[in-house]
């Protein structure tokens, strides 16, 4: 028997409001069109099985962007895997901080740790005449990063290298973008089981302090960017005095931190010390 798509709604909204999911609702409509995958307002047999199967693992908690395969960023839609970070709309304070940025005419930008490429995707698809290279340690998530490129039209201009943060890279970037694991040991516990169980630990764990990552990174950063260049740091809340401390001692200005949507401090922007040459 056929159900309507209003009456799926209703259905699969109640069981996932029992299964405690915080906005039901609106999941629901989303599994249910991604079931219908068309205009059509009704669902066929088949169509109902396989909603009650992504219901169940929607209340198994897997995130929705897991279960539909794709999750939006700068109104750009990139598909997403277990090997990859779902792209959190935080993240976009590092795009328009980037974008505002006077960058050089044929800017190339380096994303270190570029998951499904969402940062770098976003700033290729403002800058027509901008060059990218994407780095991760996973080999998986640069399989998807370059997936995303191609189909939105940006393959042309991005190269993607696996490598373990900055070990491998030689030449000199106008922007450098870089989004890190920056979750702390202690903070595991608090995590949302979609995130705790579900995202890839190497895309999230940022050690006992949540700055391990950065103590990597930042001592090369002078290096890698060209004179007038400038690097764009996403922060945990509560880390932007931290990392732009370290950045400081690594003789680079910090220029400005930028806050996201939440008023949260998100994007530490630094670059070279211009008493240093290059
Ligand atoms: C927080 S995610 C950011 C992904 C994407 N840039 C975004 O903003 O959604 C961090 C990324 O860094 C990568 N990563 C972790 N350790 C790394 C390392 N040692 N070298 C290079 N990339 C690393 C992870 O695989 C993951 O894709």
């Amino acid at each position: 028997m056929n159900t309507s798509l209003d009456n799926a709604v209703i259905e699969a909204t109640h069981h996932l409001a029992r299964a405690g999911i915080a906005q039901p609702r609106l999941d629901a409509r989303v599994l249910v069109e991604h079931v219908l995958e068309g205009g059509e307002r009704q669902l066929e047999n088949g169509q109902c099985e396989h909603l009650r199967r992504l219901v169940g693992r929607r209340r198994a908690r897997e995130p929705l962007a897991h279960i539909t395969g794709h999750r939006e960023f700068w109104s750009l839609a990139f598909a997403v895997t277990r090997h990859t970070l779902i792209p959190r709309p935080d993240s976009e304070t590092l795009v328009e901080a980037a974008l505002a940025w006077p960058a050089p005419e044929g800017a190339n930008v380096l994303d270190l740790g570029s998951g499904s490429g969402c940062l770098l995707a976003a700033v290729l698809s403002e800058r027509p005449d901008w060059w990218g290279l994407g780095l991760d340690i996973e080999s998986r998530a640069l399989c998807v990063a370059g997936h995303n490129l191609n189909a939105l039209g940006l393959g042309a201009r991005a190269r993607l290298v696996l490598g373990d943060w900055t070990d491998c890279l030689a030449g000199s970037f106008d922007v450098v973008l870089c989004n890190p694991p920056y979750v702390a040991d202690p903070e595991w516990p608090d995590l949302e089981p979609e995130v705790a169980d579900f995202e890839p630990r190497i895309a999230l764990a940022g050690g006992a302090d949540g700055l391990a990552c950065y103590r990597r990174i930042v001592p090369r950063l002078g290096d890698l960017l060209n004179r007038g260049g400038a690097a764009f740091l996403e922060v945990g809340a509560g880390q932007a005095a931290a990392v732009a401390g370290l950045l400081r001692r690594h003789a680079l200005d910090v220029v400005d931190i930028k806050e996201d949507l939440a008023g949260i401090p998100r994007c530490v922007v630094a670059r070279r010390r211009m008493s240093r040459g290059k």
